[in-house]
């Protein structure tokens, strides 16, 4: 139910057979306040990535014995969640795309500058950290149970579990406020199932669906005859979760009349039908819920402060899912396994690209949005990971640094370079020599490039959709460094 704890958090490890190489990139990493293990050669590397869980490997690529790319691989084998950064001389470069393409997480080139050590390293140690927790995640789920379970391993959400599991075998009324969406009938429901209640019936009223009139009757029921159409007596909802849990759901929504009357109800444990003379006394746990700031609505007077002060004994605040983005992982998946499982789907989890898509929406209809979204994945998937092209086209544009390029056929070839470098350069974070060598073109070109379409952007003729090969002579002068 809650994160990975307990689990050693990752740590980076740099390889580097030069000695004081290595020395001064572990003072520079530790500088940084990142977990550092420094390995002289590959064989020292693989015995780390064996015993404990590395979230970054640095490593050289030139190396006596076990050299970079095959420790890549090891490391690929042994320790799949570890990113691997290769180091790489000035002027070798396609041995770093040959170790991008074999699954290298990124590349630096030598001589090192610090800045871009700690960028690139920072960025991986993040990513891979994210698919330790993810993992961690999955195994506690598996503890979980079920579908029903409520799922949260960010700071308030772990707060409102324990909470929950806290005062669930009390009779203590619990007020939920949050925005729609964020779970609060979910929490209701949990409340119920993990107190003592659980074999009694969960009752749950809608007190903003029930028209103005009807809403006195639907809580505490009538007697026949009680008023025009009472043909027969009838219990309300109260009666209905006797001895068990009753939600009242959007309870700012309650008539100012009728506040006054359920304060008396709870207070006394008391119910009077409607046309009925006689009480019935009956023992609820009551839970009440609100997507409107209950505190605002009794300063503005629709709602009483008695009655507020009464619901509010234990307040359990349910935070919108855009404040809370480290519960996305988990409650995706979890809902990518019950829904994979409701649509008969061999989808099993979500690719990396797709999951920061997730995490960078802002989800204005909070988790039942994610639901919606997680649901619509499912069933698109072709595969048995949900990519980013299976999400909606709101949430897949909330990610930073798409990987995937869709170009429409007949897209004339000037449009469709000038996509590609400006997408390759998100993806390097503008790091221009990076983009130039993935584009497998000099960086000249591409200044020459971005400069052109600065310029000319107003004019449509005038280039000639040169290829910019390595014997151009665009000027030099802008090269400098990153
Ligand atoms: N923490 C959670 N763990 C698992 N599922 C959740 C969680 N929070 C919400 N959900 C799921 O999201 C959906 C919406 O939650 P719920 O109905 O509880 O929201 P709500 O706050 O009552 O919204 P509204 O105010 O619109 O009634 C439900 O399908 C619920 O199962
Ligand atoms: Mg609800």
């Amino acid at each position: 139910m809650t994160s990975a704890e307990g689990q050693s958090s990752p740590t980076v490890v740099v390889v580097d057979d030069d000695r004081s190489n290595l020395a001064s990139l572990k003072k520079i990493l530790e500088r940084e306040s990142l977990p550092v293990r420094a390995a002289s050669d590959g064989r020292e590397a693989l015995a780390i990535l064996r015993a404990e869980p590395v979230s970054v490997l640095l490593t050289d690529l030139m190396m006596p014995g076990i050299d970079g790319m095959d420790l890549l691989r090891a490391a690929g084998q042994t320790s799949p969640n570890t990113a691997v950064v290769v180091m790489t001389a000035y002027g070798t470069v396609e041995t770093a795309v040959a170790a991008m393409k074999e699954g290298a997480y990124d590349f630096i080139t030598k001589p090192l500058r610090r800045a871009e050590v700690v960028r690139a390293v920072r960025r991986a140690h993040e990513r891979a950290s994210l698919r330790y927790e993810n993992q961690g995640l999955r195994e506690a789920l598996d503890h979980a149970g079920g579908g029903r379970a409520l799922i949260g391993s960010s700071g308030v959400m772990r707060r409102a579990i324990e909470l929950v599991e806290q005062v669930a075998p009390t009779r203590a009324t619990v007020l939920l406020q949050g925005e729609s969406g964020t779970g609060k009938e979910v929490v209701a429901r949990a409340l119920h199932r993990l107190g003592n209640r659980a074999n009694r019936p969960f009752v749950a009223v809608n007190c903003a669906a029930i028209p103005e009139n009807l809403i006195e009757s639907e809580l505490f029921g009538h007697e026949k005859g009680a008023f025009t159409g009472a043909f027969a007596r009838r219990d309300g909802r109260f009666q209905l979760a006797d001895g068990g849990t009753l939600l009242l759901d959007e309870i700012g929504d309650l008539p100012f009349a009728l506040q006054g009357k359920l304060l008396r109800v709870l207070q006394e444990g008391e119910v009077e039908r409607i046309g009925g003379g006689a009480v019935e006394r009956i023992d609820v746990r009551v839970v009440a819920a609100s997507n409107r700031n209950l505190e605002e609505e009794v300063a503005a007077g629709r709602f009483r402060s008695d009655l507020f002060y009464r619901l509010n004994v234990i307040a359990i605040e349910l935070p919108p899912l855009r404040e809370r983005g480290e519960d996305i992982p988990a409650l995706a998946q979890h809902f990518v396994r019950r829904l994979a499982a409701a649509n008969d789907k061999p989808v099993r989890g979500i690719r990396v690209d797709a999951l920061d898509a997730l995490q960078a929406w802002t989800w204005p209809g909070n988790v039942r949005e994610l639901e919606n979204v997680i649901e619509r994945a499912v069933v698109l998937a072709t595969g048995d990971m949900i990519g980013l092209q299976d999400l909606p086209d709101r949430v897949a544009r909330a990610e930073g640094g798409s990987r995937i390029l869709h170009i429409p056929v007949g897209t004339p070839l000037e449009a469709i370079e000038r996509l590609a470098i400006a997408e390759t350069l998100k993806m390097t974070a503008g790091d221009k020599r990076k983009a130039a060598t993935l584009l497998g073109i000099a960086v000249r070109t591409i200044y020459r490039k971005l400069d052109d379409w600065r310029a000319g952007d107003a004019n449509d003729e005038g280039d000639e959709g040169d290829e910019g090969d390595e014997g151009d002579e665009g000027d030099e002068g802008d090269e400098g460094d990153v």
